[in-house]
């Protein structure tokens, strides 16, 4: 038997994998497409031939694909359902809160411990001080998945009972995020189209803000190494909107990320970093 099972193994579900692996956690593997599981099995991991195997392999099974749609796909096989019983799934595939209210009923309704998680953080945090994870929905279940899942950031935190609290809190964060670098990306563009070089203008910020993150790219002009990407980013922009569109808020914000991105992608940027939103900026539409 294994600690944990993971489906997914994207650049994300492999992160946490790592992570697991190098706090000496045993780690069964499944993906889509076997190839990626194959550095995680040098590393020590097991892979299984299908979910069912995966499920079967560990008391815990985490889940990191594109999407709730994709997650419901997987484990609605009757020989996956029939492990569920007493299992504990851990969902971090983001979602919106609605993702997650509609999924803890069908985990619970087939036996399952279910608790929702979501990553506030990047690729290179997890594993670190700055791997922010958060986790609602049954409280028992985290405190006995704390030891595992402390292994994928020192933020890990429980944020409530309700299922659905930290798919908010993630929305809301990655609200914050979007509307930092679309503004900061704006920003750059007004300071090129008026001749202000762009050493100037991120010299009007502290040492310590995120602006210069978000510069950098541009300063170099090297748009290369994404660990988040455009296509990331608006997919991330385009879920903010799908939980305005399904709460009757406003989803002017979102849209206007997801616009930008959407045509970022269309001219060729979207393995790129969010900074080639500048290249689309540059220009009235
Ligand atoms: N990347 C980040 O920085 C980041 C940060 C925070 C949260 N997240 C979240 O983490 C999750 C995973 O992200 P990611 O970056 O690893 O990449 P992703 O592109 O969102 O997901 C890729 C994973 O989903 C699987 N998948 C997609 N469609 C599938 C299907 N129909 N059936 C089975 N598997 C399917 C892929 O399998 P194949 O390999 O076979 O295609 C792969 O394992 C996402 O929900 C994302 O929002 C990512």
């Amino acid at each position: 038997m294994s600690d944990i099972s993971i489906l997914g193994l994207g650049p994300m579900g492999s992160a946490l994998c790592r992570a697991l692996i190098e706090r000496g956690r045993k780690v069964t593997v499944w993906n889509r497409s076997p190839a990626k599981a194959e550095a995680l099995v040098k590393l020590g991991a097991d892979s299984a031939v299908s979910v069912a195997a995966a499920v079967r392999s560990s008391p815990v099974t985490l889940v990191c694909v594109d999407n709730y749609q994709t997650t419901r796909a997987l484990v609605q096989a009757h020989d996956v359902v029939s492990q569920l019983p007493g299992h504990i799934v851990v969902e971090l595939s983001t979602g919106t809160p609605k993702d997650a209210r509609e999924a803890e009923p069908w985990f619970v309704g087939h036996g399952a411990r279910y608790l929702d998680g979501a990553i506030l953080c990047g690729i290179p945090a997890i594993g670190t001080a700055r791997g922010l994870l958060l986790y609602s929905g049954d409280r028992k279940a985290f405190e006995r998945c704390r030891p595992l899942l402390a292994a994928l950031g020192e933020g890990t935190r429980f944020v409530g009972e309700d299922i659905a609290t930290a798919a908010t809190l993630d929305m809301a964060w990655l609200s914050r995020i979007a509307a930092e670098y679309t503004g900061i990306y704006h920003g750059a563009v007004i300071c090129q189209s008026e001749g202000v070089n762009l050493d100037l203008y991120s010299s009007v910020f502290p040492e310590n803000d995120g602006a210069h993150f978000w510069l950098e790219p541009l300063k170099k002009n090297d748009f290369g190494n994404a660990t988040a990407d455009v296509v990331v980013w608006n997919k991330a922009a385009k879920l903010m909107a799908k939980q305005a569109r399904e709460v009757g808020i406003s989803s002017e914000v979102p849209d206007l990320v997801a616009d930008i991105l959407t045509r970022a992608e269309m001219a060729g940027y979207g393995r790129e970093r969010v900074a080639a939103m500048v290249k689309i900026l540059r220009q009235a539409p």
